[in-house]
């Protein structure tokens, strides 16, 4: 088989770039190891960046983001036991859209199977082969068994922190650039209505919390745990004293309900350079992972794609290889940028289990700052709703 852009991964990065591709005329092959029915159900991120909702519209696939999900104009910091607004609209001219990952997803594989795409679903034994040439070869084992070989002209490889394309990129030529924190987030999802009408970080003395929000009866809820706790020794009603114990002042009262999910989600920083190999490109999660403080993931993978599509556009057309020798760094610098961000709002925002009581209040006096000075504020709201996505 061959095609032009072997695409590895039908994530948000994988299916946004296969869809920006169509949209130029360039052919593409995506490769899944997952189901879609899995893909569809798995819970995962849910704050889109004005940039992405606006990227998605443009490309006819916002409309349900924009009818269903909710558009916040703001969020509110919470420490001291008060509640201090950080006003997106007023400070930045941008909002986010809460909207579940997994929905955004089946609305890109709806829009691209209507579009007549080949996405192959549960592939088996994916590897990558003979990257530096220019004939690269995605192989694998179809659902139905059958043996493949995707011959391309690129791969792009989108499958995450734990594909097979990052793997790929041998290890005296790639440099990663790791940082683990030493708490992780216990999630869990309650059947209840909204305790507020905007997303909460919690800052307080038993560290941080976060109270989001899926759908009108769904709430996401989260709160900083030890990096190895064990959902299991949580009882319901514990969760609710410590969840409850984190926000509680000023007059906020948590929604409490049914809870039907709960785990422990792991926090590092990751990058790998160079975000390409020969004719492998990585985007998305494959090149780099941030805590999810700063809600940048999906936005940062959807980012990278639209510099990439723009490249792949002008090698196919032009048979210019500037752009696709650019891609790296352009996508590197915004990357940093967002590693900065998810950063900097983790290490504000969460205890340090082996901190003091400077520490302590050192991060007090920080958010005193990010919400009393407007200068502040406005970089937090710039960085929140996301740079512009040509940076
Ligand atoms: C979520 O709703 O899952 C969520 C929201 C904001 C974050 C991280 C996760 O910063």
């Amino acid at each position: 088989m061959r095609t032009r852009v072997g695409i590895v991964g039908a994530g948000p990065a994988g299916l946004v770039l296969s869809l920006l591709l169509a949209e130029r005329g360039i052919e593409s092959v995506v490769v899944e190891t997952r189901g879609r029915e899995e893909i569809e159900r798995t819970i995962r991120a849910g704050v889109l960046e004005q940039g992405t909702v606006d990227l998605l519209t443009d490309l006819g696939v916002g409309a349900r983001a924009r009818a269903e999900g909710a558009r916040h104009e703001g969020v509110e910091l919470r420490f001291g036991g008060q509640g201090h607004r950080i006003d997106f609209a007023g400070l930045a001219g941008r909002a986010v859209w809460l909207y579940p990952q997994h929905e955004v997803l089946k609305d890109l594989i709806a829009a691209r199977l209507k579009g007549g795409a080949d996405i192959r679903f549960g592939a088996r034994d994916v590897a990558l082969r003979d990257v530096t040439s220019d004939r690269p070869v995605i192989s694998f084992t179809d659902a139905d068994g059958t043996p493949v070989e995707l011959r391309c002209d690129v791969i792009a490889g989108c499958d995450g922190s734990a594909g097979v394309s990052r793997r790929t990129v041998p290890d005296d030529v790639r440099t990663d650039y790791f940082r683990a924190y030493p708490f992780g987030w216990f999630g869990i999802l309650v059947e209840a209505p909204r305790s507020s009408e905007e997303l909460v970080y919690a800052h307080s003395e038993r560290g941080f919390a976060l109270i989001s929000t899926r759908t009108p009866d769904v709430q996401r809820m989260y709160f900083q745990c030890a990096p190895d706790e064990r959902p299991d020794d949580w009882s319901d009603d514990r969760i609710w004293a410590e969840l409850n114990a984190r926000v509680a002042g000023g007059g906020f009262t948590l929604k409490e309900g049914r809870i039907f999910d709960k785990g422990v989600i792991a926090m590092r920083s990751y990058v790998c350079e160079p975000m390409r190999h020969g004719r492998l490109f990585l985007a998305g999660d494959a090149a780099h992972v941030v805590p999810p403080t700063g809600a940048k993931g999906l936005n940062l993978a959807v980012a990278d794609v639209v510099v990439l599509a723009r490249a792949l556009e002008r090698f196919f057309t032009a048979n210019e290889t500037d752009l696709l020798d650019a891609y790296g760094p352009t996508a590197a610098r915004r990357v940093w940028r967002a590693q900065h961000f998810s950063w900097w709002m983790t290490s504000m925002l969460h205890l340090d289990p082996a901190g003091s009581a400077f520490d302590l209040k050192r991060q007090l006096g920080e958010l005193e700052l990010v919400t009393g000075s407007t200068a502040a504020a406005t970089h937090l709201a710039e960085s929140y709703t996301g740079w512009p996505i040509e940076l």
